[in-house]
């Protein structure tokens, strides 16, 4: 029985109605692929916005959805709505959805890092269900990871659409929103920590003689791999490492010379930096809406 049977006949999108996509950047470009692709929505239901025309024009034909600066006349039949702006843009975004006439039982699904349901209904003023996503930018090749929390007035079924919307894109579980700043510093931010050792693992090829590109192929492999093992066999990593380590062998060796480097601590401390700053995202909406709903300071937004 799929985990999605009890409310999957609730369709994620209701028929002759929409999902909308505010902010047409990296993330809301990712999501309309992955719903199309994966067919959870059908193209001619989507249609997404952004703030530059030019921006708008571009995504608009790479996305082949409607993509434009002024929304609002769609926005009374859009039945789900994600919010894919930065934090510092969600006051005036979520005041003009309500003033636009956003019906009382859309689902707004918002992936603002930092930034809480209670700050979203608050924000909005309306009793929308609100779902919380925190997803990432292995969503771009169907590997995304993301956690999704439901605010005060979100069911279940609310919750299982937004899931299924995750899933076009990767793997999603449901977590309590206490977590989501830490999640957003560990699988958020996550890729960034990967990309920064892969190219230190390839750079460490080059220097012991490996073509530059032959390197990174190796790494980006080896990691893929790695990755595959730990979640196949549910395995703990220290288990699948003791495999690796032969008695005075090379694996050992390198992998001492990370322990002295101190490699755990330092990946600990960036974690728990990111998270406070995760934290402060979210403080940067509230400043921002008190000074003015019209204010655009600067984006302050990914993370
Ligand atoms: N990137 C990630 O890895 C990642 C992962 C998880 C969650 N997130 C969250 O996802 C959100 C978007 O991140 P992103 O990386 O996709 O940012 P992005 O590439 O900058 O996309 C945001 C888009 O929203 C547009 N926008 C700003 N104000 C708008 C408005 N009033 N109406 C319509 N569109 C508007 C922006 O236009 P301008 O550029 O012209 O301002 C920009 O094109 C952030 O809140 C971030 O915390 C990001």
């Amino acid at each position: 029985m799929s985990k999605h049977s009890l409310s999957s006949n609730t369709p994620v999108v209701a028929d002759g109605m929409t999902l909308g996509v505010i902010g047409a950047g990296v993330m809301g470009q990712t999501l309309i692929r992955g719903l199309i692709a994966s067919g959870v929505v059908g193209a001619d239901r989507i249609w997404a916005a952004d703030k530059n025309p030019s921006a708008c024009s571009k995504a608009a034909e790479t996305l082949g959805v409607p993509v434009e600066t002024d929304y609002g006349r769609r926005v009374p039949a859009a039945d789900l709505i994600l919010i894919c702006v930065k934090p510092a843009d969600a006051p005036v975004v979520l005041a003009s959805l309500r003033n636009a006439g956003l019906r009382r039982d859309t689902l707004l699904i918002s992936i603002l890092a930092g930034v809480s349901t209670d700050r979203i209904e608050s924000l909005l003023g309306t009793e929308n269900p609100v779902v919380r996503a925190m997803p990432n930018t292995p969503a771009i090749v169907g590997e995304g990871m993301t956690v999704v929390c439901a605010g005060s007035s979100a069911s279940k079924i609310h919750l299982d659409r937004a899931e299924r919307i995750f899933e076009g894109v990767g793997k999603c579980l449901p977590l309590d929103e206490v977590h989501f700043n830490a999640v957003t510093a560990l699988s958020g931010s996550g890729p960034g920590y990967q990309f920064l050792i892969m190219e230190a693992l390839a750079d460490a090829g080059v220097r012991v003689g490996l073509p530059r590109q032959l390197a990174l192929t190796l790494v980006a492999q080896t990691a893929l791999g790695a990755a595959k093992m730990v979640l196949d066999s549910g395995r703990h990593p220290a288990a699948l490492r003791d495999d690796v380590t032969t008695p005075a062998g090379c694996t050992i060796g390198g992998l001492l010379m990370l322990e002295d480097g101190r490699i755990r601590s330092v990946l600990a401390r960036a974690v728990e930096e990111a998270t406070k700053i995760a934290a402060q995202l979210g403080a940067s909406t509230s400043k921002i809406s008190e000074n003015s709903a019209s204010h655009r300071a600067g984006s302050g937004g990914g993370h």
